[in-house]
C-alpha cells in the first residue's frame, strides 16, 4: 500500500486539485469512487496566515475526504508556515506546496511554477513548513520555467533533502502551461532519482492509461485532473481494471444517482442558490460524451428554476437522451 510520510493511502489514484473544481463536495464524489487521496485547489498561504475568512472556508471538508491534503501557495517563507500550521490545525492530513501553477498573477508574486526559478527560496520554503507541521508534505510541480531551464531534478532534490514526503510532477514547463503533451519520460527520471514516493499526473484521460501508467512502474501513484471533471467512475473503473475486471461507462441511471448526490451536497454547502450555480456548470461534464449533449448543454444554458432543472434532469438521464424533448417552459 501506498504510504506517505506515516501517512497511509489506501488507493493509488489521486484527485488533483483544481481551483474552482475540488470543493468538498467534488473530493468527497472522487472518494466514494476510489480516489485514495484528494486534494483541495490552491489556497491563497497570506489569506490563509491573515485568517481571512473567505479563505479559511476554502478549509471545509467533510471526515469521508479523510486523507485530504490542501494545497497553499505563497513566496514567503514564514507566511506559508504560518498557512500550513493552520491548515493541519483545520484538519489536513496532508500539506502540498503549489510549484506549478502559471497564472501570471499568481506567479508575478514569485509563488507557483515561478518558485521553480529559486531554488534557494524553495529551500527556506520548504525548511520553514517542515518545521512548522507535523502531518506529511508533497510538493506539486512542473518541469521548470520553459524549455531552456528544466529544473526540476534540482528542485526535487532539494525537496527531498529538506524533508518532502511525495513530489507530483506534471511534467510539462511554465511555458506551455496546457499545450503539448505532458513529458512521462520526466516521471520516470524522476523516480530513478528520489527516493520519496512519485505521482505522476497529465494527460490521463481513461481507466486503461491510469492502469498502464501505474504497471509500467513510473511513478506510485498517479494524479487525475480534467478527466474526473463529472466522471468520478475514471476512479471506479481504474480500480476494477486493476484487479482484472473490465467494468463498462456508467449507465445512465448511475450517473442520475451520482448527479442527484452532488446536487444535494452543493446545496448543503452552499444553499441553494450558489449551489445550483455550480451544478449547472458541473452538469456540462457530467453529460459529456453523452448522445445529445449538446442538446443537453443548450438546455441547460436556458432553463430557469431547481423543478424546471429536475425535469431536466429527469428526462435526460432517466427516461434517456434519445426521447430527451425537455422544454425549459414552466
Ligand atoms: C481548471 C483547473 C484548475 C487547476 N487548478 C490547480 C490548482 O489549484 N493547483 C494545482 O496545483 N494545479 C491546478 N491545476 C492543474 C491540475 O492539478 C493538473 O496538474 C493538470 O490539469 C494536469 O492534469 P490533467 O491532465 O489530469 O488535467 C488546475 C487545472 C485545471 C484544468
Amino acid at each position: 500500500m501506498l504510504k506517505i510520510g506515516h501517512l497511509p493511502v489506501a488507493s493509488p489514484l489521486v484527485l488533483a486539485p483544481m481551483a474552482g473544481i475540488t470543493d468538498t463536495c467534488a473530493r468527497r464524489i472522487a472518494k466514494r469512487f476510489g480516489a485514495g487521496l484528494v486534494y483541495s485547489e490552491m489556497v491563497s498561504a497570506a489569506g490563509l496566515a491573515r485568517r481571512q475568512p473567505r479563505t479559511l472556508e476554502m478549509l471545509a471538508f467533510h471526515p469521508e475526504e479523510q486523507p485530504y491534503g490542501v494545497q497553499i501557495f505563497g513566496s514567503e517563507p514564514a507566511e506559508m508556515a504560518e498557512a500550513a500550521r493552520i491548515a493541519e490545525d483545520e484538519g489536513a492530513s496532508i500539506v502540498d506546496i503549489n510549484m506549478g501553477c502559471p497564472v501570471k498573477r499568481v506567479c508575478r508574486t514569485g509563488a507557483g511554477a515561478a518558485l521553480l526559478c529559486q531554488p534557494k527560496r524553495v529551500e527556506e520554503i520548504l525548511r520553514a513548513v517542515r518545521k512548522a507541521i507535523g502531518c506529511p508534505l508533497t510538493v506539486k510541480m512542473r518541469l521548470g520555467w520553459d524549455a531552456k531551464a528544466v529544473s526540476v531534478l534540482d528542485i526535487s532534490r532539494i525537496a527531498e533533502e529538506q524533508g518532502v514526503d511525495a513530489i507530483i510532477l506534471h511534467p510539462r514547463t511554465r511555458a506551455q502551461a496546457y499545450k503539448g503533451k505532458a513529458d512521462w519520460s520526466w516521471i520516470a527520471r524522476l523516480k530513478e532519482e528520489r527516493r520519496i514516493p512519485i505521482i505522476g499526473n497529465g494527460d490521463l484521460v481513461s481507466p486503461q492509461g491510469c492502469r498502464e501508467a501505474l504497471q509500467s512502474g513510473c511513478c506510485d501513484a498517479v494524479m487525475i485532473g480534467r478527466a474526473s471533471r463529472g466522471n468520478p467512475w475514471i476512479f471506479s473503473r481504474t480500480l476494477d481494471l486493476l484487479s482484472g475486471m473490465e467494468t463498462p461507462a456508467p449507465s445512465l441511471e448511475s450517473r442520475y444517482e451520482t448527479v442527484l448526490l452532488h446536487k444535494e451536497w452543493l446545496c448543503t454547502q452552499y444553499g441553494k442558490e450558489h449551489g445550483l450555480r455550480r451544478l449547472r456548470f458541473l452538469l456540462f461534464q457530467y453529460g459529456r460524451g453523452l448522445p445529445r449533449a449538446t442538446r443537453f448543454r443548450q438546455q441547460l444554458v436556458s432553463v430557469k428554476g431547481e423543478e424546471a432543472l429536475d425535469g431536466l434532469l429527469r428526462v435526460y438521464f432517466v427516461e434517456g437522451p434519445n426521447r430527451a424533448s425537455f422544454s425549459s417552459e414552466p
